[in-house]
C-alpha cells in the first residue's frame, strides 16, 4: 500500500498529509516524554488510548460550540482533522496548583485556586517552552489582541465543560493544555479552531476521592504504570468496557471494538456543513 508523505514528526504523534489540501491525518505513537524529550519510553496502549480519549474529547466539545479540528477518527491509532496554522503558544489552564506552578511560586501540591488561572507558554522547545504574557505574544506577533481575547474565552469555556465532565466521573481537572490554530475560510475570513489533542498526556486528572495520579505525572514521576491509569480514566468515560485492566494487543483489541462509528459520523456531518462558529475578523 502506497504509504502517506509525512509532513512532521514530533514527541507524541505524526502527521500525515490528509486526502485533500485541507486536512491531516494525526497518528499517536506511543512514546511517552517528559521533561523535553530528556526521559523516553514506549508504551504500549497508550497512542490507541490518547486517539480514543481525544476524539471523544473534541467530539463533546464541538457540541456545546467550540469549533475543533477534529473530523473523525480514521482507525484506533489515526484521526482525520483539519489542517490548521498552529499559533505557538500552549494555552494552560489551572484549576489546583501542580507541576511547574508549585516549582515557580512555592505552592503545596493539590491546593485550589482561588480561581481558575489561564497562563501562556511560547511553543519553543529549543527554549523549553517559557513562560509569557500577553504583552509577549502581541509584541512578538505570536496571536494579535483580537486571537487573544477569543483563545482566552475558549479556554475558560473548555474548562467549564470539562471540569463539569470528569467531576461526573470522579475525577478531578487539575489542569490541562491547548492548542489553537487558525484557518481561512473561501472569503479569506479567519476562524481559531481547538487543535492537537485532549488526553492524558497533557491533561492532569486526579480521582477525587483518593487523590490517585491517574495521567502522564505517573510516567514523570514513576508513579505506576501509565497505561493503567489512561484506561481507568478511559473506563469512566465509557470509552472501553468496564473491569479488567489490559495489556498491550488486547487492550487495542478493545479499544478497536469499542470505536464508535456514529460518534464519528455525526462529527463529519458537521463537519461537511462547515464551520457555523462566528468569525473573529476579516
Ligand atoms: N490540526 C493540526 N494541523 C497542523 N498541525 C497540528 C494540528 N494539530 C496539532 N498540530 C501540531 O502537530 C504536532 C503534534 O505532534 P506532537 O504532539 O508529537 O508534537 P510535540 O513533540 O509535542 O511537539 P510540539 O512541541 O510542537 O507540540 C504539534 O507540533 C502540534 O502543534
Ligand atoms: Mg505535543
Amino acid at each position: 500500500m502506497a504509504r502517506r508523505k509525512k509532513i512532521y514528526e514530533g514527541k507524541a504523534k505524526i502527521l500525515y498529509e490528509g486526502p485533500d489540501p485541507n486536512t491531516v491525518i494525526q497518528y499517536f505513537k506511543d512514546d511517552a516524554t517528559a521533561f523535553n524529550g530528556v526521559k523516553h519510553d514506549i508504551i504500549a496502549g497508550k497512542g490507541v488510548l490518547n486517539n480514543r480519549i481525544s476524539a471523544h474529547l473534541m467530539t463533546k466539545l464541538e457540541g456545546i460550540g467550540i469549533p475543533t479540528h477534529f473530523i473523525r477518527s480514521i482507525n484506533m491509532r489515526e484521526q482525520l482533522v483539519r489542517s490548521v496554522e498552529i499559533i505557538p503558544i500552549e494555552v494552560v489552564v489551572r484549576n489546583v496548583a501542580a507541576g511547574s506552578l508549585c516549582k515557580r511560586l512555592g505552592l503545596k501540591e493539590g491546593e485550589l485556586l482561588f480561581k481558575p488561572l489561564v497562563e501562556y507558554y511560547y511553543k519553543k522547545d529549543e527554549l523549553g517552552d517559557p513562560l509569557v504574557g500577553e504583552d509577549h505574544i502581541v509584541t512578538f506577533g505570536w496571536a494579535d489582541p483580537y486571537e487573544l481575547e477569543a483563545i482566552e474565552t475558549m479556554a475558560w469555556r473548555v474548562n467549564d465543560y470539562l471540569s463539569g465532565l470528569f467531576s461526573g466521573i470522579g475525577l478531578t481537572l487539575v489542569d490541562f493544555k491547548l492548542e489553537f490554530g487558525r484557518i481561512w475560510g473561501e472569503y479569506g475570513e479567519l476562524y481559531l479552531v481547538l487543535a492537537d489533542e485532549i488526553s492524558p498526556d497533557n491533561c492532569r486528572l486526579w480521582d477525587s476521592k483518593t487523590k490517585e495520579k491517574l495521567d502522564k505525572d505517573r510516567f514523570r514521576q514513576d508513579l505506576g504504570d501509565l497505561v493503567e491509569g489512561y484506561q481507568f480514566i478511559a473506563e469512566r468515560l465509557g470509552l472501553i468496557p468496564e473491569g479488567g485492566i489490559l495489556k498491550g494487543g488486547d487492550l487495542n483489541e478493545k479499544v478497536l471494538q469499542s470505536l464508535d462509528q456514529i460518534e464519528n459520523e455525526l462529527a463529519e456531518k458537521r463537519k461537511l456543513k462547515g464551520i457555523t462558529q462566528p468569525k473573529i475578523r476579516k
